[in-house]
């Protein structure tokens, strides 16, 4: 199999799971610490020897294009200042990837989405990498896939085991076949369906290698869609089609940032295991746990930003 070197990243949805928030400002642009969501995901990408993005977009999302772009005027003020140190923060994205931007036009669901960036992708395997999830791993949840993808010669997704009544929220695998304790063959894939309906609790989560004849199932189903394309759909028509597509359970915590709980857990957790930040916040949390009613005692004195 070729080497897998392009990604493309879904980033045209409205964010209402996080408005007022995300009114004015994209969802991807929410800060993870220091930096946008957005990044935190490419940087999962080249940690994962990705070079090309290819960014589908929609209206009011240009600060997504400003963020990855040289800004000449920033930088050299920053070299006047001496903290070159940060134009280099900036810089090393640029220098390692090139970036692609697609518009979709109408909210037409994941699969549309996908399917607009079609004449990006030749006959090759390529990543899918959902902005919402946030995946907290040792090694990038992406390459986790990509080292299957290498081994199987196939398709893979990222799953997660869930609780069942979470299943309306999630595209849901059956398996045809367990391989290893983390990886499956899959049977077959169904977009939120009901906990009654849902084939097992391993959901998928926003990580995926794709082939390309992924384009001729989205083709395929983009005439019969009434309402959203989705993305699972045409997963499991190219099942129906014989195509060999596996499962794998990534290692690491996900989280999805979608939603400001999600959001803060996902903050924390980057917190706590960032050298800058770690000390401080441990230490914080660990007062949260010993002094009852913190934010109401009068004897705490106002906490300083360190
Ligand atoms: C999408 C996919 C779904 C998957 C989920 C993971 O749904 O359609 O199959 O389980 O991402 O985050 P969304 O959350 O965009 O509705």
């Amino acid at each position: 199999m070729e080497d897998i070197t392009k990604v493309i990243i879904p980033a045209a949805g409205n964010g209402t799971r996080f408005l007022p928030y995300t009114k004015a400002i994209p969802k991807e642009m929410l800060p993870l610490l220091d930096k946008p969501a957005l990044q935190t995901i490419i940087e999962e990408g080249i940690a994962s020897a990705i070079k090309n993005y290819i960014i589908v977009t929609s209206r009011d999302k240009s600060s997504i294009e400003n963020h990855f772009d040289a800004h000449p005027a920033l930088e050299a003020f920053l070299k006047e200042h001496n903290k070159e140190s940060l134009v280099e923060c900036i810089d090393r994205i640029l220098k390692t990837t090139e970036f692609t931007y697609v518009r979709q036009q109408e909210a037409l669901g994941l699969g549309h989405a996908i399917w607009l960036a079609r004449h990006c992708i030749q006959k090759e395997y390529f990543g899918v990498m959902l902005p919402d999830d946030i995946i907290v791993s040792k090694q990038p949840a992406l390459e986790q896939l990509m080292r299957i993808a290498y081994q199987e010669r196939a398709s893979v997704i990222a799953i997660q085991e869930i609780p069942l009544e979470c299943a309306p929220s999630y595209g849901i695998i059956s398996v045809k076949k367990q391989i290893t304790t983390h990886l499956f063959q899959v049977g077959s894939v169904i977009e939120k369906p009901s906990q009654k309906n849902a084939p097992s609790n391993l959901a998928i989560i926003g990580r995926y290698v794709l082939s390309h004849k992924i384009f001729n199932s989205l083709d395929y189903i983009r005439n019969y869609s009434v309402d959203e394309i989705q993305l699972t759909d045409a997963i499991s028509h190219m099942l129906h089609n014989n195509e060999k597509v596996f499962a794998y359970k990534v290692q690491g915590i996900r989280y999805d940032i979608g939603t400001p709980t999600g959001w803060v857990k996902a903050i924390i957790s980057l917190a706590l295991q960032h050298p800058h930040y770690q000390g401080s916040i441990r230490r914080y949390i660990n007062e949260l746990n010993t002094v009852e009613s913190h934010l109401y005692n009068t004897s705490k004195n106002i906490e300083h930003s360190i």
